[in-house]
């Protein structure tokens, strides 16, 4: 049983790929294997659908589908533009969810995913988490966790060695990855 951890953010001091990868250290402490990508690895063209028709979807689009498909859980740590995902995530969600059934199986529905968010705001990205939860469960038929996590005041929020001060925010990250690393095993068997 193998995990992935990504951010909806390509930001350099990106607090939710602190997130991101605060959760992937969590997981392997416990001995579960996890892995952290950045998306700026998977740089995508703004969904277009005459592009789609013409040249089908980006080849980072096809890398990304296949990334996932080889991790039983994602984890996704969720940036709040306007009470919202951010246009980076949402678009990436839309080209990996028009790739051609001949690539695989369908990633959203085959495996489990688990949300948080970071925010230097008092909300914590919380309404992030509300637009991505519709996205993923209501708009791709994902397998989610109800567990998640935010990280409020994320500009102060984190320790040098990437841990959060606030024990209890602490556990509540500890807390969604071991749910979703339960949920993942369970949906595999
Ligand atoms: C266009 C835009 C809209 C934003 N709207 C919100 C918001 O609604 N709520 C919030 O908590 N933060 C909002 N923020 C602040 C982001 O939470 C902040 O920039 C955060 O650091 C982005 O995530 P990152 O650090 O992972 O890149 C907004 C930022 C931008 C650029």
């Amino acid at each position: 049983m193998r995990l992935l951890f990504f951010a909806g953010s390509t930001r350099e001091g990106s607090f939710n790929k602190r997130m991101a990868r605060l959760a992937q250290h969590i997981a392997t402490a416990n001995g579960i294997e996890g892995v952290f990508v950045d998306l700026a690895e998977y740089e995508m063209p703004l969904y277009n659908g005459d592009l789609e028709k013409h040249e089908g979807p980006p080849k980072a689009a096809l890398e990304f589908r296949a990334l996932m498909a080889e991790y039983d859980g994602v984890f996704i740590a969720s940036p709040e533009y306007n009470s919202s995902i951010t246009p980076l995530l949402k678009n990436t969600l839309d080209w990996v969810s028009r790739v051609p059934k001949e690539h695989g199986p369908d990633v959203y529905k085959t495996r489990v995913f688990a949300i948080g968010a970071a925010s230097p705001g008092y909300f914590g990205g919380m309404r992030s988490l509300l637009a991505l939860r519709q996205v993923l469960e209501v708009g791709l038929g994902a397998n989610m966790i109800p567990q998640q996590a935010i990280v409020p005041g994320a500009a102060s929020a984190f320790e040098e060695d990437g841990s959060l001060k606030d024990e209890m925010r602490q556990k509540f990250v500890a807390d969604t990855v071991e749910a979703l690393a339960v949920a993942a095993r369970r949906f595999k068997a």
